[in-house]
């Protein structure tokens, strides 16, 4: 079968408006967060992603009846007998470890598999298996597979090594349905934790602290489903906000969430942009030269986030003098510096350090998507870049952006989805090296 491809034709700068989706890394906790309610929970905002139909299926094998009905899903847990993940089910979303929490929760066991891996690095859970066994659980592994036991759960003091989104995630969603008080400390602060939060207490949990170091659940209250709607996805902002800073032009983002993104408006700023901000819209202006950023490192929120070092990298590619990144969250996670490359780029990788010089103009050229946010930094590139670029590795894209192609044409960056022939886009891409 042959492969879809983006075909996005760049080099002139941008002018339009968009609505941003709602988040991804919200929607997913929040969808296995529906596992701890009795009766119904409705999420809205929520966007239409191959992950969010992934977790649609595991719940649907555990026992729940959910439907998608456009940005909306109705989750209702019928049964409350199965508790076992399958393991396709555990590989097809690396993400699929925020569901033992829960399910340990209601259900006091749960089976499940290693979750993918590779594409970032490898993805261990020794930190979210330690979180449960302070709980209580007893957890064997054999066979490739993870049994996880325990006759109640506990409330506990857990200080985590490092702030792990995932691991916080596991033990709130574990701790309200613990006994007694558990206490969370280096926990993740990043906002997807505080609306995780936000919605556990509308269904009757009882948690304090979310979003700062020190959080506090009380465990032990039955929850109710409710109505609720996910948070704007600052990363998908971002990403729209990196083409805009890399083509140039005047774009206007709504339905954001500013302050969820105050690292990312700063270092964009200092990269030459103008951005202006009004309640939930959030204006960018680019009209002059961008400027290279000595030192950026990626940190766990508020520091700036790992989600955009792919996206800030490809507005760098074109910023006068010499930007240094370091990614300090995930071991490999520099796969898209490579594919820049290909699009006249001049990036030196060492390690967990990239060191970018600025080029006056990148060139449009067949690249390939190897992970989902740094599919997004090729097609902002892209969206600056001079003549045609050919995105494959769609499948990556899916996972984390709504109406991908539709979004960047609202942009006023020319781009096509389909199945365009090799001749056509090898014959473009040996044309633009020539320019
Ligand atoms: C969440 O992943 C996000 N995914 C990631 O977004 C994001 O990059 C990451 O948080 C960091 O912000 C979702 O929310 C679905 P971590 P998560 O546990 O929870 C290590 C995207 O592009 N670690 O905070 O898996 C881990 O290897 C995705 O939208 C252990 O060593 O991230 C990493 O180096 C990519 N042992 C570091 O901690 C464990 O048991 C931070 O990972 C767990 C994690």
């Amino acid at each position: 079968m042959t492969e879809e491809i983006l075909k996005i034709s760049g080099g002139r700068p941008l002018h339009g408006e968009i609505s941003v989706q709602g988040a991804k890394n919200s929607a997913l906790p929040l969808m296995a967060a529906a596992l701890l309610c009795e009766g119904e929970t409705v999420l809205t905002n929520v966007p239409q992603l191959s992950d969010v139909y992934a977790a649609c299926r595991i719940l649907n094998r555990l026992g729940c009846r959910s439907t998608a009905e456009g940005n909306t899903i109705r989750i209702v847990r019928e049964s409350a007998e199965l508790y076992e993940i399958p393991d396709e089910d555990m590989r097809a979303m690396r993400s699929s470890i925020m569901f033992l929490g829960p399910i340990l929760g209601s259900m006091k066991r749960c089976t499940l598999t290693m979750p993918g891996g590779c594409e970032l690095g490898p993805r261990p859970i020794n930190l979210h298996l330690d979180a449960m066994r302070a709980m209580g659980v007893r957890i064997r592994e054999g066979a490739g597979r993870i049994f996880c036991t325990a006759e109640k759960l506990t409330g506990a003091k857990i200080h985590l090594p490092i702030p792990s989104v995932g691991v916080t995630e596991n033990v709130l969603m574990a701790g309200v349905y613990a006994e007694g008080e558990t206490v969370l400390t280096n926990a993740a602060c990043e906002p997807e934790i505080t609306d995780l939060a936000n919605f556990l207490n509308q269904c009757g949990a009882e948690i304090r602290g979310a979003g700062t170091h020190t959080v506090v659940i009380r465990g032990g209250r039955k929850l109710r489903g409710t109505e609720y709607r996910v948070m704007p996805d600052r990363i998908a902002a971002m990403s729209y906000l990196c083409a805009g800073a890399a083509a140039g032009g005047e774009i206007c983002l709504k339905d954001t969430a500013p302050d969820d993104m105050k690292s990312c408006l700063d270092v964009l700023e200092q990269a030459g942009c103008r951005i202006g901000v009004c309640g939930d819209r959030i204006f960018l202006d680019r009209t002059g030269p961008l400027r290279s950023i000595s030192y950026i490192r990626t940190m766990p929120y508020p520091g700036f986030p790992t989600d955009a070092q792919a996206l800030i990298s490809a507005v760098l590619c074109t910023a006068s003098g010499t930007s240094m990144l370091e990614e300090t969250i995930f071991e490999n996670r520099f796969k898209h510096m490579g594919e820049l490359a290909r699009m006249g780029a001049d990036i030196r990788v060492s390690g967990r350090t990239a060191v970018i010089t600025g080029v006056p103009k990148l060139h449009g050229a067949s690249v390939t998507a190897m992970d989902l946010r740094g599919g997004a930094a090729l097609a902002a590139a892209a969206a600056g870049a001079e003549g045609i670029t050919y995105l494959s590795g769609l499948h990556h894209l899916d996972r984390g952006y709504e109406h991908f192609a539709e979004t960047f044409n609202s942009l006023g960056i020319l781009t096509e989805r389909g199945t365009f022939s090799a001749l056509e886009h090898t014959f473009s891409a040996a044309n633009a090296k020539k320019c």
